[in-house]
């Protein structure tokens, strides 16, 4: 690898909708030769694809939005439809007329693959295109440019497989270098500058015949990313789920929930949570078959004949579905005792509740490990057929049961509750 320049390209007028770009863009660039990659700033892309609108920034945030990861004040940070997170969407007030912004091009990649033609069809050179934004990052003050859209640029190099100068193979190495190319030519444009185009030149063994896969290569897969939810979508990213498939369960990632469950508040200062995980098939079917025979006892009991009765309990059960069972147990050895049953009510729900908060904890913690859950009620209902099926310790009382597993199918969308239905202010 040899010597990479990075040059600005200065003189291209107010982009507005309609303009030819790639026309522009050749007149300015002078010397454009095989092998260079031109980076453009989405919002002149964006411009010129008349993505400008006349709307309100917050109201254009919202149309923008597929996903709002984290939220502060006014600022929020939100997944788009290309899968991008950035602040505002992208949606972008500045350098536009007041009363308008600026959305991100609506296929960047695609923006990519037409410049890029447009200016070989005009020039009769092989180059790299690249559409740029500037991002926030988390952990890091500061922005830096990224690469959105791309054509012809390999958007990364694979050192995986390769070894260190010491021989030691690399496992994890992939560079980013179209995001590191966008980075690199934001040092000479810059907005204030208002030079929205540079051209990197000396990378040449990144750009390939083909358009190449484009900068969607670029989004973590949602399954790889450990960082998938914020702090604005992490509750939500628990749902109630009834199919599982066949994957086991990491007894790592169910320790790990566990860890996040006994951070509940409790009071006191106790710690009344329990939990007893049932990983063995055996284990999981002898207490779910003493349920059963419990369950249809009660419902002899309710005078229901026979075959009403067979097709109550033939409805699915989740917990029969899940590859591992949990169940949390209330330890109310720390409970204050009354003289009366008020007050002895009151103290045995204050316990209830704390145990709530660790199960919300618990199947959360499950979520974010990539696990869905169903929290049940059935062994509240038959607590000593429950004690006896798990030999569980004096004072360990059955709170439900959790079915765990890697979820069969995504939980349907739920229209989001409107909070001042469930407020009064005083
Ligand atoms: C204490 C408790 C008991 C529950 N019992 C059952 C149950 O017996 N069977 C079931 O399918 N779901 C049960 N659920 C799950 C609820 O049906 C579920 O939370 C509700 O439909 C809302 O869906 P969501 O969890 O996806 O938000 C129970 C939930 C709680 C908190």
């Amino acid at each position: 690898m040899g010597l990479v320049t990075v040059i600005p390209v200065g003189g291209l007028p107010e982009i507005t909708a309609g303009a030819d770009l790639a026309g522009l863009i050749a007149e300015a660039a002078t010397g454009l030769a095989d092998g260079d990659i031109v980076v453009i700033t989405s919002k002149i892309v964006s411009k010129a694809e008349g993505r400008v609108a006349r709307a309100g920034r917050q109201d254009a945030i919202d149309a923008e939005t597929v996903r709002v990861v984290a939220r502060r004040g006014h600022t929020r940070i939100a997944e788009t439809r290309h899968g991008l997170v950035l602040a505002a969407a992208g949606v972008d007030a500045s350098n536009t007329p007041p009363g308008t912004v600026v959305l991100l091009p609506e296929d960047p990649d695609g923006s990519a693959r037409r410049l890029r033609k447009a200016l070989r069809d005009r020039l009769g050179v092989r180059l790299g295109v690249l559409v740029t934004d500037t991002l926030g990052r988390p952990w890091r003050t500061g922005q830096t440019d990224a690469a959105i859209g791309a054509a012809g640029v390999a958007p990364v190099r694979d050192y995986r497989g390769t070894a260190d100068t010491f021989g030691t193979p690399l496992e994890v190495t992939v560079a980013a270098v179209a995001d590191e190319i966008a980075a690199a030519a934001d040092l000479v444009k810059g907005k204030s500058a208002g030079i929205p185009v540079a051209v990197v030149r000396g990378l040449a063994d990144l750009v390939t015949e083909a358009d190449g896969p484009g900068a969607r290569a670029l989004i973590r897969a949602a399954a790889d990313d450990m960082f998938r939810f914020g702090s604005a979508d992490v509750l939500a990213a628990r749902r109630t789920v009834r199919d599982f498939t066949a994957e086991p369960v990491d007894p790592a990632a169910v320790t790990r929930a566990v860890a996040a469950a006994i951070t509940a508040p409790a009071p006191h200062h106790s710690t009344p949570w329990r939990f007893v995980v049932l990983e063995s098939p055996q284990a999981q079917a002898a207490l779910l078959d003493d349920m059963l025979a419990a369950w249809i006892a009660d419902l002899r009991g309710d005078g229901f004949a026979e075959d009403q009765i067979a097709r109550r309990v033939r409805r699915g059960e989740p917990l029969r579905r899940a590859p591992l069972l949990i169940v949390p147990c209330l330890h109310a050895e720390a409970a204050h005792r009354y003289p009366d049953d008020r007050r002895n009510a009151a103290e045995r729900e204050m316990f209830v509740v704390a145990m709530g908060a660790a199960v919300q904890n618990l199947l959360v913690a499950l979520a974010v490990e990539g696990l869905g859950s169903c929290w049940v009620s059935s062994t509240m209902f038959c607590r000593p057929v429950v004690t006896e099926a798990l030999g569980l310790p004096d004072g360990w009382e059955p709170m439900g049961a959790v079915g765990v597993g890697h979820p069969a199918a995504p939980a349907p969308d739920r229209p989001p509750r409107d909070p001042a239905a469930f407020v009064i202010t005083r």
